[in-house]
């Protein structure tokens, strides 16, 4: 459809600046302009061209990074908008980083790239940046870091791969990667088999196609009112994904003529809006961290009590993987998010401001009357009666923890067990599958030091196997708990983001094999079952020492990292000036 006309409510003629933002000092304004220009036509540009509004967009194609293999098409959609609208696009590369081939884990890298995109966009003469993200962790480090720099904002997902095929059976990144490594692990499948499947599990370029985290952020952009209306869902290689990459654009000047600053959108409402979402979707936990990083951003605190209580009355709607069947395409052919935003529509704020200058309310109403589809259920009819994630409390993490409780064992939420404790990632590879570890079904796995700064980034490593003897006999899933995230593709009754973490002493720490620990995810509780009086004797007898560093990013890294309930942003990354919490329900 061709973009509306734009309503933006402040807009004066034209507030863009164009080249002569930001002028870095060669004497006087005029000269370090003309120098300016003159570099910059070198490129072989006009002066009619200099004159319009400079729209950049972070460019984050990278052969490491195929969830982003359409940025050339993404590109081009979305500089023809620009043009159209009578911008001037500019891209520049910053910092991409895909799930699998960043070490120790993205997690590390995502507060870096938040940096490199908040200095980029404050160095660059632009009136408004477009950001093109996809995989896990750059839309979340994109948002954080425009939130910073305060311009005109507006986000461009690269969309997720189609689904494949194995042997006829429909297969997708990467909810059917675990499950196929878990059938090769159980030794159903053989050699050979696990290869077949290999070819077939990412069918295209583009992210993964589960309600992962990346599906997951591309959701929560949308709900957050920094996509065009319908942002979130299209594959990567589809002529709708083209199509809002060139409204992208097309909006974006617009913004930069309005100068629609991103704080009149990354509102408290459109925060809560966005938590709604992540509920309603069966989101990735990681959506939780992310979420409240980037609030942190903006002076917002997230408050996990209130959180949890929004759990209870929001349902999960979406009937995507990890938690029900489809991928990301089913999602789209049923409408996208303003099909599941017309089913939340009496829990959201309708007045939220979104990209467009229009609030969520009425782009809604401009999407018109939903159909009849079978991906987004009822209000009434949901998938599960509760919000995807419940926070824990109690002494195992008095700074809480989280579960998502629509991907686990609905017999595993109330149970108690035995620990079974790992001290470290290495120990649990060590240790896991071997035939005489002490380990029975009911057990309950810990791991400890995969938080922020023990691991260090905080890798997704909460989804522990199930050694290998218990898997063979059986055994599909355990009670699991560590300081760590897991991917939003994964699934299980596993608790993560223990708070504080074991690296900085909290009493995940000193948990020992034997000791019992019970799991009540209707009491919210985690309670490990030794008294305070035995804890502070092992806390006094193995003293925590933090990890420390030498030199360079991952010394900045283990000196600044905050806990998750801080979002695991930098701490002098956080706004300075607090605004107060959300949700505030
Ligand atoms: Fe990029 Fe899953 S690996 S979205
Ligand atoms: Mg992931």
């Amino acid at each position: 459809a061709a973009a509306p006309a734009a309503s933006h409510p402040t807009a004066p003629a034209d507030a863009a600046q164009g080249m002569s933002k930001g002028l870095t000092s060669y004497g006087d304004r005029g000269f370090s302009l003309f120098l300016r220009k003159a570099f910059i036509k070198g490129a072989g540009y006009t002066d009619a061209a200099l004159e319009r509004p400079v729209i950049g967009i972070t460019n984050t194609g990278s052969s490491y990074n195929p969830c982003h293999g359409n940025m050339p098409q993404l590109l081009e959609a979305l500089k023809r908008g620009v043009l159209m609208e009578g911008g001037l696009p500019m891209d520049f590369p910053t910092l991409s980083i895909h799930e699998s081939f960043s070490a120790p884990t993205s997690m590390y890298l995502r507060n870096l790239m938040s940096m490199d995109t908040e200095e980029l966009i404050r160095a660059q003469p632009m009136d408004a940046i477009v950001l093109i993200g996809g995989c896990d962790k750059t839309v979340p480090a994109q948002l954080m870091g425009a939130a910073s720099a305060g311009l005109p904002a507006i986000q461009l997902i690269t969309g997720s791969m189609l689904t494949g095929s194995h042997r006829s059976e429909r297969v997708g990144a990467c909810t059917d990667c675990r499950r196929y490594w878990g059938k090769f692990r159980a030794e159903e499948i053989d050699a050979e088999e696990i290869a077949d499947v290999n070819n077939q599990l990412v069918a295209s370029v583009g992210t993964c196609s589960v309600m992962g985290t990346a599906s997951t952020m591309a959701c929560i952009a949308e709900a957050l009112g920094m996509t065009v209306p319908g942002g979130a869902s299209p594959p990567a290689v589809t002529a709708d994904r083209m199509r809002v990459a060139e409204r992208t654009g097309i909006e974006a000047v617009r913004m930069a003529r309005a100068r629609l600053g991103i704080d009149q959108i990354l509102t408290a409402k459109a925060f809560e809006n966005a938590m709604r979402v992540l509920l309603a979707i069966g989101g990735s936990t990681n959506g939780i961290v992310h979420l409240t990083a980037i609030a942190g951003r903006m002076g917002f605190d997230v408050d996990l009590h209130a959180l949890d209580r929004m759990g209870l009355e929001t349902p999960v709607l979406l009937d995507l993987k990890p938690s029900g069947d489809h991928y990301m395409e089913d999602f789209h052919d049923a409408g996208g998010m303003a099909t599941l935003l017309r089913e939340l529509k009496p829990l959201l704020h309708l007045d939220a401001l979104t990209v467009t200058g229009r609030t969520l309310g009425e782009e809604l109403e401009a999407a018109g009357p939903g159909f009849k589809q079978h991906v987004v259920r009822p209000f009434d009819q949901p998938i599960y009666p509760q919000g995807g994630i419940a926070v824990l409390w109690g002494n195992l993490a008095p700074g809480g923890a989280i579960i998502k409780q629509s991907a686990a064992d609905p017999k595993l939420m109330e149970h108690e067990g035995r620990a079974v404790v790992f001290e470290n990632a290495e120990d649990l590879a060590l240790r896991i599958d071997d035939p005489a570890l002490d380990v029975h079904a009911d057990d309950i796995l810990v791991l400890k030091n995969i938080g922020p700064k023990g691991a260090p980034g905080m890798p997704e490593a909460g989804y522990l196997p199930i050694p290998k003897k218990l898997a063979k006999a059986g055994v599909k899933d355990m009670v699991r708990i560590s300081d760590g995230r897991m991917s939003g593709t994964a699934f299980g009754t596993i608790v993560l983001h223990v708070t504080p973490e074991a690296a900085v002493g909290g009493p995940l720490a000193h948990v020992r094999s034997g000791d019992r620990i019970r799991l009540s995810v209707a009491a919210r509780a985690i309670e490990l079952l030794v008294d305070d009086a035995e804890l502070a004797r092992r806390a006094a007898a193995h003293p925590v020492v933090e990890p420390t560093a030498e030199r360079g990013y991952r010394k900045l890294f283990l000196q600044t990292v905050t806990q998750a309930d801080q979002g695991v942003d930098f701490d002098f990354l956080r706004a300075t000036q607090r605004r107060g919490k959300t949700p505030t329900a």
